[in-house]
């Protein structure tokens, strides 16, 4: 028997902080999802007391994110909305010189892409697994950098980042649309389609815009249609036009 009554709605966030994560944990719960929020050190006792489930998950290491989906899949069942929110700003010591970034921060943003390759790729083997009529959502989060020209050179780690995450959703959608299966690349803009407020203590920006990505990721994935792979939504959560 397969109703929405019976049917197990499993949801799996990698990089879970205050703002995204926690926000699109919360509404995927509200919506009758089982939901776990992963981050390297997650505050288990908080997320708990909101019925989440935590989960330790290093986002840039392959192995780390295996284990964790197994955690997931034991505990919960297979996930069919994963969420990678993960993004590492190396910045270099000197502005003008992105060459400048260490030999090491750059491995490490190179790992990070590395880890959104293997979510994606444990994100499809559960989404094919489970052949139930819940939505098979994979959704990352984006910026603008791989849409921008002339960025100043103290992004070009991040630029990375989201150009190879951004390159892996568009290929993964077209590649698994039959299926029935969603990769989106999905991006907070401003109300113009610009670079959304970055600073820390606007009123409206980027660093209040936890339930503006709630609402905008619940409806890709309660989408009866699939979106195109490259999303972008504005402050309330809509999608900018
Ligand atoms: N639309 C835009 O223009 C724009 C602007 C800014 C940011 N962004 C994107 O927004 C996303 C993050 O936003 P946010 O507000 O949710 O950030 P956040 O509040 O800083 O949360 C990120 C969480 O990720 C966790 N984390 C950090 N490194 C991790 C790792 N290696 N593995 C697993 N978890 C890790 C951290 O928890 P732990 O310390 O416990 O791991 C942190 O709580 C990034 O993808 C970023 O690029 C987009």
């Amino acid at each position: 028997m397969s109703n929405s009554a019976t049917l197990n709605r499993v949801a799996f966030i990698i990089g879970g902080g205050s703002n995204v994560g926690i926000h699109v944990a919360l509404k995927l719960r509200q919506e009758g999802y089982h939901v776990a929020l992963g981050s390297r050190n997650p505050d288990a006792a908080a997320l708990k007391e909101q019925d989440l489930f935590p989960v330790s998950v290093d986002g840039t290491s392959s192995a780390s994110i295996k284990r964790a989906f197994d955690l997931v899949r034991t505990n919960l069942g297979e996930p069919g909305v994963v969420v990678y929110n993960v993004g590492l700003h190396y910045q270099p010591p000197l502005a003008n010189d992105p060459l400048s970034v260490s030999s090491d921060d750059f491995a490490k943003s190179c790992n990070l892409e590395h880890g959104v390759f293997v979510a994606a790729q444990e994100a499809l083997a559960s989404f094919r697994s489970n052949k139930d009529s819940t939505p098979k959502v994979f959704i990352s989060t984006g910026n603008l950098l791989p849409f921008l020209k002339d960025m100043p050179p103290s992004f070009l780690a991040l630029a990375s980042q989201k150009v190879t995450m951004a390159t892996m959703m568009d290929y993964a959608s077209r590649a698994y649309a039959a299926e029935g299966i969603r990769f989106h690349y999905a991006t907070l803009v401003g109300p113009d389609g610009a670079i959304p407020n970055l600073d820390p203590r606007a009123e409206v920006g980027f660093f209040n815009s936890g339930p503006a990505h709630a609402e905008a990721y619940w409806n890709l994935i309660s989408a009866d249609t699939a979106k195109g792979w490259d999303y972008r939504f504005t402050y309330d959560g809509k999608p900018f036009k």
